[in-house]
C-alpha cells in the first residue's frame, strides 16, 4: 500500500508513519524557566545530528514548556533514558501545568550539570549538556501555514557517561547501558541485541589515482 502523508489516505486504523522510522531515541530534556523552576519531559523526535562539533535536535509539537524554556534561557540537557528510568520518564510526559516542576512533583532527583544551568537527572547514565543554536519552525502542509512542529537545535558542550557502561578497552557497551527507544504506536524497545560489522572498504575503481 502507499498513501500521501499530507492526506492521511492510508485507510488504516492509525497512521503508520511513526512505526516505519524506528527505533527513535528518546531525549529526556531538562530545562529551567526564568525563575529557576526545573522542567523535565521526553522527546522522541530527537537525535544527534552532527558530531564535529556535536549538535542535537528535538522537535516540539506546539509551544511546550521545554521549547519555551530553551528559548528563554538558551540551555538544555538531554538525559539518556535507560531501562531503570523508563517509568519515571513516562511519568514526566503527563501534561503538568506550566510552572509546575515534574522532578519536584514526581520526586526525581536532579544533580548540577557541568557546563549549563539546567540540572541533569541524577540517575541518568549518560547526558548531553547543550546550548541553544536556533529554532526552526517547519512549513506546514499548505505553504501559507506553519507546521505545529518547531525544531530546537542545540550545540553539545559537555558529555557525561557512567564509567560502568564502558568495557575495559573504553568502548560504550549497549548491553550494559540498555537504552530505551520508541517504536510506533505505544511500543518501546530496550536495545540489547546488537552486532558489530566493519565499514565496507572503498570498491576498486579503475580510474582511481592514488
Ligand atoms: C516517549 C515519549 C516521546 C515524546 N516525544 C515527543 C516529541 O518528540 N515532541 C513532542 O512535542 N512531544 C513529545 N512527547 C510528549 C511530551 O513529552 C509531553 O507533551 C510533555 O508534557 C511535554 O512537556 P513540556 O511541556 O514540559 O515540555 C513524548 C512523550 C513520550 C512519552
Amino acid at each position: 500500500m502507499h498513501y500521501s502523508p499530507d492526506h492521511h489516505d492510508h485507510g488504516l486504523p492509525y497512521d503508520p508513519l511513526k512505526s516505519l522510522v524506528v527505533p527513535r531515541p528518546i531525549g529526556w530534556i531538562s530545562t529551567v524557566d526564568e525563575r529557576g523552576g526545573v522542567n523535565l519531559a521526553p522527546y522522541s523526535f530527537f537525535n544527534l545530528i552532527a558530531d564535529r562539533p556535536a549538535y542535537v535536535m528535538f522537535a516540539s509539537d506546539g509551544r511546550k514548556d521545554s521549547l519555551r524554556n530553551v528559548e528563554v534561557t538558551g540551555e538544555f540537557v538531554c538525559n539518556l533514558v535507560t531501562e531503570e528510568l523508563y517509568e519515571q520518564m513516562m511519568a514526566t510526559a503527563a501534561p503538568f501545568p506550566h510552572g509546575q516542576s515534574e522532578p519536584e512533583r514526581l520526586g526525581i532527583d536532579m544533580r548540577p550539570s557541568i557546563r549549563v544551568n539546567p540540572p541533569t537527572v541524577a540517575a541518568a547514565r549518560a547526558s548531553l549538556e547543550c546550548v541553544h543554536y536556533r529554532t526552526v519552525n517547519l512549513p506546514g502542509a499548505n505553504d501559507d501555514q506553519l507546521s505545529p512542529y518547531q525544531v530546537v537545535i542545540g550545540r553539545v558542550v559537555s558529555v557525561s557517561v557512567d564509567d560502568a557502561a564502558l568495557d575495559p578497552k573504553g568502548y560504550v557497551r549497549p548491553d550494559l547501558l540498555r537504552p530505551v527507544a520508541r517504536l510506533g504506536y505505544q511500543h518501546y524497545a530496550i536495545i540489547e541485541n546488537t552486532f558489530a560489522h566493519p565499514l565496507p572498504k572503498a570498491p576498486d575503481h579503475p580510474e582511481a589515482t592514488s
